[in-house]
């Protein structure tokens, strides 16, 4: 385990496609699940995660998810419970609270997974009922991400670079602009 600046990791963060044929050890899947866990969500018992690491399903995810464009040993698929989220958070709750929960949980792996050694990979492109049926999730647990995980090569692929994030002071539209000091 590294310890790892937060500004740091933030600045190295960034998506692998790319990962040697090395499993990770359950242990560390564990851990990558734990962070996923602690990030912030509405209300408890909504964010559902399965660990997968069996080579079959990981095989099967690489032929039935379409944007499943790596050669990840693992993965997390992160889910909703509906049921429970309608009750404790409403419609409302439903629609947007729960997707700023997976947000958070991409987050924390994105950056805690290099302090272990690990890269991974946000993906989204794919059906919902492909997931479902991969890791037999039941009808009231919404597939909401997969996140490929594995050991990065030496050598990856550089990431792109220069996507942009438009700031805004005070009114949308009016540009921040960095002071001096
Ligand atoms: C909501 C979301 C969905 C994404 N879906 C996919 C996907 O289906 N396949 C994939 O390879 N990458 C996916 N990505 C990763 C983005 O393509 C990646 O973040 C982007 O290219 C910027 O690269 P970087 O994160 O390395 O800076 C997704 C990222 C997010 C946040």
């Amino acid at each position: 385990m590294t310890n790892l600046d937060v500004a740091d990791a933030i600045r190295r963060r960034r998506m692998h496609r790319e990962f040697t044929d090395d499993p990770v050890p359950p242990p560390l899947l564990h851990r990558m699940a734990w962070a996923a866990a602690r990030a912030q969500q509405a209300r408890s018992g909504i964010r559902n995660i399965v660990i997968v690491d069996d080579p079959h399903i990981m095989a099967t995810a690489r032929q039935v998810l379409p944007g499943f464009l790596t050669n990840a040993p693992a993965m997390l698929v992160l889910g909703t419970d509906l049921v429970r989220a309608e009750q404790v958070l409403g419609r409302r709750g439903v629609e947007v609270a729960t997707r700023i929960d997976v947000g958070a949980a991409c987050a924390h792996l994105a950056l805690f997974g290099q302090s272990v050694g690990l890269g991974i990979c946000t993906i989204t492109s794919w059906a919902e009922p492909a997931v479902q049926t991969l890791v037999e999730l039941p009808p009231h647990i919404r597939a909401d991400v997969t996140i490929a995980v594995g050991f990065v090569t030496p050598e990856p692929p550089p990431a792109p670079r220069g996507f942009k994030t438009p700031l805004h002071h005070n009114r949308f539209g009016t540009e921040w602009e960095e002071s001096d000091d």
